[in-house]
């Protein structure tokens, strides 16, 4: 159906209006600066009436607009689009991140990280459908989400907006909320598009700064990343936006392997292909493959790019016609990627609505959506150590808390929150509880001392003078050490250590013996070797939006029992960042050879890949198989047995990891296969099980297909394993 629309209505379209589609500027190009909605309508109809645009960016301006005000902008610029020859709706995409998290008093969730770390698909696509239905409140139907990306150096500034390293745990949050977004009808007024992003490789720079370059093997990127994309276009992901990095020397935007051959062919993909932001234009400014703008133009369209973030001007709308006109780029490629759009469009039922009725949005900002957020962020909450049963605390004990990061929303929230830094979040978040407020609402103004003790650059001997008096008064310290907010390259760091000052302020503590909580609020794993063994609990609460430190007060208290797990592993040391998937060798210095007290372990992560305490404890046993052996057509069952021990309720992830003892391309020591999370009350057991299948069993060998080896394989779930045979 929707396909005869769109060669209906492409038949109709002059090259203008064509190439006009697949462009796409800022809403700022024509707001005046600081005024959100004040329109240069000069501006505007030009944008519309003579460059045809068919998409809109809608970032704040600055600070982040109501669902009133984006309603009312976007209805300014759909009556501009009205007027146009064939009325065609424009298409407005934002960057709604952790929630609808540009627009106040939407929810804000944890960011993905976090939401990794609950090992909850349900929590995850539950928070998609809330982001969808709050921004889709705003007559905006399409998100820049889920990121996609596998972060393989823990120090990139976009760590936290991904799921993790593992690129299994990956493909289910990814699918997971491609659906939320999506739903069984994208058309409906409480779905939106969703974008996958940023295909592919973007994760993996080599120097851990943003938008650095990557190398990345095809038979390693085909292995686990294109796993990721291939498992959200099967969930229905509408679009892709592109990775503005290169890999192995080509710029992702300038390569038809990997758009056209790849993406579009191989795997399928029917959706719209958008680039990230300037990225054309970053092709001869910046990567060099082009002499100017019009090559790089010709470059990327050929790849398969069929829209460009331009965004604050016509440039590739003016390089592009001419490219047309001029036969050099064919009328064909520019059809595919316009009907790509206006597919899009159709399934998005924007030709028929366009403003949202506020009447439909009852539950915007509702507490039943506040709950889910503040669910999700008390099952990522992440219980890395526990010494002496420091935690739950006693609500009668007396507290200091300190730490740059405990009084401070938008430490909570981080980037793409309320801004593209997310510097607006102590406004826009005011209503909402910092840690010190959690904890003075949990057991009292009376029963917490407060005192920042350092800032997250800069140390104050007279501060902290003054934070070790205070500590001398309680019998535990809660400390909140982590990160500023941002993303992208203003995020970028050259070392991976928490700052000084900070490291500084724990050690000065560390001196007392008064036992310390240490909170990590962050969104890559910094550093905490210095000083991490005088810390008795360690508590990874990522960013955890909105609801997160309400969260952590419950978790701190015991009111609610801690049940993430890290989905990544926290290095100990800046040479030394396995991953948890490492392999054998990887870590030759803990050969019996080599095993001499005075070499360091070489595999030792602070914290591995995994780790999640509770405060109850969960036994396993009985773990099995339903074979043990194995044809490759087989499925197999797995089942184990487990239990709670303790004398509290608790949530807990069981995790299926599977070694493939001998293989032709060197195995993984573990590679995640499967998860599932269960609760249960004190004594409580169950059963849990799994199928594994024999994809389950491949790798990409060096002629990039996929095998499955015979031999032994072996599955772990926590410290009981089974081997079985594959014939
Ligand atoms: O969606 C983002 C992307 O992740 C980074 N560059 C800008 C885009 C649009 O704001």
């Amino acid at each position: 159906e929707a396909d005869k629309k769109v060669a209906e209505l492409l038949s109709k379209m002059s090259v203008e209006e064509k190439i006009g589609q697949m462009t796409q500027i800022t809403v700022t190009s024509f707001e005046a600066k600081g005024k959100p909605g004040e329109f240069d309508m000069a501006k505007l109809n030009e944008a519309i009436q003579k460059y045809h645009i068919g998409s809109i960016l809608n970032v704040p301006n600055p600070g982040a607009p109501t669902i009133k005000r984006w309603n009312e902008v976007i209805k300014t610029i759909s009556d501009e689009a009205n007027k146009s020859r064939l009325k065609i709706p424009i298409l407005y995409g934002i960057d709604a991140i952790h929630g609808s998290s540009y627009t106040a008093g939407a929810t804000l969730f944890p960011q993905q990280i976090g939401m990794a770390a609950t090992f909850n698909t349900d929590i995850v696509k539950k928070g998609a459908e809330i982001s969808a239905y709050e921004t889709r409140a705003s007559s905006i139907p399409w998100v820049f989400s889920p990121d996609l990306d596998l972060p393989r150096n823990p120090a990139w500034s976009r760590m936290w907006e991904s799921f993790g390293e593992d690129a299994y745990l990956s493909t289910q949050m990814g699918a997971a909320m491609v659906n939320g977004f999506e739903g069984n009808d994208v058309g409906s007024k409480y779905n939106v598009a969703s974008c996958m992003k940023h295909y592919i490789g973007y994760g993996s720079t080599t120097t851990g700064k943003d938008r650095t370059p990557s190398i990345i093997p095809e038979r390693v990127l085909r292995q686990f990343d294109l796993t990721i994309y291939q498992a959200a276009i099967k969930a229905g992901a509408k679009s892709v936006m592109i990775s503005s990095g290169e890999i192995n020397g080509t710029p992702v935007h300038a390569s038809k392997y990997l758009i056209t051959d790849v993406l579009k062919k191989e795997l399928g993909f029917q959706g719209v292909v958008v680039t990230d932001w300037k990225d054309i234009i970053y092709l001869y400014t910046r990567h060099k493959v082009a002499e100017n703008n019009r090559d790089a133009v010709k470059l990327s369209v050929m790849a398969g790019i069929d829209m460009s973030m331009v965004p604050e001007d016509y440039t590739f709308y003016v390089d592009l016609l001419d490219l047309v006109n001029k036969g050099e780029v064919p009328m064909s490629r520019i059809d595919d990627a316009v009907s790509r759009i206006l597919k899009m469009k159709f399934e998005l039922n924007l030709f028929q609505t366009t403003i949202a009725n506020l009447k439909d949005y009852p539950k915007f900002g509702s507490q039943e959506f506040i709950d889910v957020a503040y669910n999700a962020a008390a099952e990522s909450i992440t219980l890395l150590k526990n010494n002496n049963a420091t935690l739950p605390l006693d609500k009668n004990e007396k507290v200091l808390l300190t730490g740059p990061t405990a009084n401070s929303m938008k430490y909570l929230n981080g980037g793409w929150s309320y801004n593209w830094q997310g510097d607006n979040s102590d406004t826009y978040a005011a209503d909402k509880m910092t840690i010190l407020e959690a904890l003075q609402n949990k057991i009292g103004k009376q029963n917490v001392l407060y005192t920042p003790g350092a800032d997250l650059e800069n140390f104050d001997d007279a501060e902290v003078a003054k934070t070790v008096e205070m500590a001398k008064g309680v019998s535990r310290i809660i400390l909140c050490l982590g990160e500023k907010n941002y993303t992208e390259t203003p995020g970028d760091i050259s070392n991976l250590y928490i700052t000084a000052s900070q490291s500084k302020l724990a050690l000065a503590l560390s001196k007392l013996n008064i036992p310390i909580v240490l909170i990590l609020n962050e969104g890559r794993p910094r550093l905490i070797s210095d000083f991490e063994e005088n810390m008795s609990a360690v508590v990874q609460c990522y960013l955890p939006g909105n609801e997160g430190a309400r969260a952590l007060a419950d978790i701190l208290y015991g009111d609610v029992n801690p049940s993430g797990r890290l989905p990544y592993n926290y290095p100990r040391y800046p040479n030394s960042l396995e991953k948890y998937n490492r392999k054998y060798t990887e870590s030759l210095g803990d050969d019996e050879q080599n095993n001499d007290a005075k070499y360091e372990k070489s595999y030792s992560p602070q914290f591995e890949f995994g780790t999640g305490l509770s405060y109850t404890s969960f036994t396993y046993s009985n773990l099995k198989t339903d074979k043990t052996e194995i044809n490759n057509s087989d499925d197999l069952k797995v089942t184990v047995d487990v239990k709670n021990t303790g004398k509290v309720s608790g949530k807990v992830s069981i995790l299926l990891y599977l070694s493939d003892k001998v293989a032709s391309i060197t195995p993984e020591v573990k590679a995640l296969k499967r998860f599932e999370k269960i609760s249960l009350a004190p004594n409580e057991s169950k059963t849990v099980s799994f199928i594994l299948n024999q994809k389950d069993l491949q790798f990409i060998n060096n002629d990039l297909k996929w095998i499955a080896e015979k031999g032994t394989f072996k599955i772990q779930i926590d410290e009981l394993s089974q081997d079985f045979m594959l014939k």
